[in-house]
């Protein structure tokens, strides 16, 4: 696809990237072929207005904007090109096109930069295929070491270190190093309602909520579905059900958010009962104590409906992300901007993974008018999308400026 300037010939070129014919959501899977191609066309956009990416061992992706102005350290902003199974379009791709486009307009404006403006992607921000929210960023500020991610597995088996060679990638190439990045900057699709509700199209972000995976595996005593009398079975299915309707309740209760969306069963056959089910609980709270007694309360519970069941439970944690409290100064700084609110979200972001390792980051929101994400109905209208790129516009001038 040839590349262009134009925000709305950007987000028309992506469109088709990885879609789904039939629900129209997309499977943009790290290191698979529709996000292969994204990369191209990241990197086809970046040449397209003469910045030379930087592709790291494992995908990652990074291009800067230095002319001759600019030194010192430099703002990066950019997201993700992946997606969750059957997503959105919007979810990770918005802040890579509005990136590019906000660039687009500071050279429209004849700005000139004193510090270097970068457009960074990070692969595998979903963890929809490894199981490890934010890997990429995690890998490049060291919270996850390269040893223990290539261990991991995907559905099919697949060792993550033999998926990014099989991409064609070459991680002994070595990680991004963010050394030249003084801050980080993320736009996104807003994933709720808040900005609907103040009826703005755009916000800043003050936090992430603490969040995370784990994994539920019940295992059971596999037996027939007709001469197994029902007081002489060992169920995991009766143990997992009981589980989700406890996470939820518990979730209710304490104002926190529990979700199994994901589960697993074996041998999977109608006319038995299952020998193992493995449920994957996504938990999020507002504050580290409050997610560890949420998850805490539903192992418990969950434990509790094991024993009465005869069947054996195991909880494995899979990917845990702490709260987030993003640079309050800065935020407040850029708030002045636009008037902008600063509101909390429960989704995490390869910006929070940063703001960990120390860089001063900030995230800019645009208004989702359902607030529905990881889903094919998630969406923003085109002109709060240009709200976005101009506000992005509004921020990258006054971090990069005098
Ligand atoms: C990422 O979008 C997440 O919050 O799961
Ligand atoms: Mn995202
Ligand atoms: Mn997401």
């Amino acid at each position: 696809m040839a590349p262009s300037r134009d925000f709305e010939q950007m987000w028309r070129d992506l469109a088709p990237v990885g879609r789904s014919a039939t629900s129209g959501g997309y499977f943009r899977q790290p290191w698979a072929s529709a996000e292969t191609e994204l990369r191209s066309w990241f990197a086809e956009e970046c040449a397209a207005r003469g910045f030379t990416v930087e592709t790291d061992g494992i995908g990652n992706q990074v291009a800067w904007w230095s002319p001759e102005s600019a030194s010192g350290p430099g703002v990066l902003t950019g997201s993700h090109l992946d997606s969750v199974l059957d997503g959105g379009a919007y979810d990770g791709p918005l802040g890579v096109a509005s990136a590019l486009a906000a660039i687009d307009v500071l050279r429209d404006r004849g700005f000139a930069p004193d510090r270097p403006v970068g457009i960074g992607v990070f692969v595998e921000e979903e963890g929809s295929r490894f199981g490890r929210a934010c890997l990429g960023s995690r890998l490049v500020t060291g919270a996850t070491t390269w040893a223990e991610a290539r261990e991991l597995r995907d559905r099919d088996g697949v060792f993550l270190g033999d998926a990014v060679a099989d991409a064609g990638l070459d991680p002994s190439a070595g990680l991004l190093s963010l050394e030249r990045v003084g801050t980080f900057v993320e736009l996104h699709v807003e994933q709720g309602r808040d900005l609907v509700d103040r009826d703005l199209a755009v916000g800043l972000a003050s936090e992430i909520w603490p969040h995370g995976r784990w994994r539920f595996d019940f295992a059971g005593q596999a037996n027939h579905a007709g001469t197994t009398r029902m007081e002489d079975r060992h169920d995991p299915m009766l143990t997992y059900a009981m589980t989700a309707l406890a996470a939820s309740k518990q979730a209710r209760l304490a104002g926190q958010r529990a979700t199994f969306g994901r589960i697993s069963v074996e041998p999977n056959g109608t006319n038995a009962v299952p020998s193992l089910v493995t449920a994957w609980l996504d938990a999020r709270a507002s504050s580290d104590d409050a997610l560890a007694s949420l998850v805490g309360e539903i192992g418990r519970q969950a434990g509790d409906r094991a024993g009465r069941d005869g069947t054996a439970l195991t909880v494995t944690a899979e990917s845990v992300s702490g709260s987030v409290a993003f640079d309050p100064e800065l935020a407040a700084r850029l708030a002045l901007l636009g008037d902008w609110p600063i509101i909390p979200t429960q989704a995490g972001h390869d910006a929070g993974i940063l703001s960990d390792a120390g860089i001063p980051t900030a995230m800019v929101f645009v208004r989702n008018p359902t607030g529905i994400s990881h889903s094919p109905d998630e969406h923003a209208d085109t002109a709060d999308c240009l709200a976005g790129v101009e506000a992005l516009a509004d921020v990258l001038a006054e971090l990069a400026g005098p």
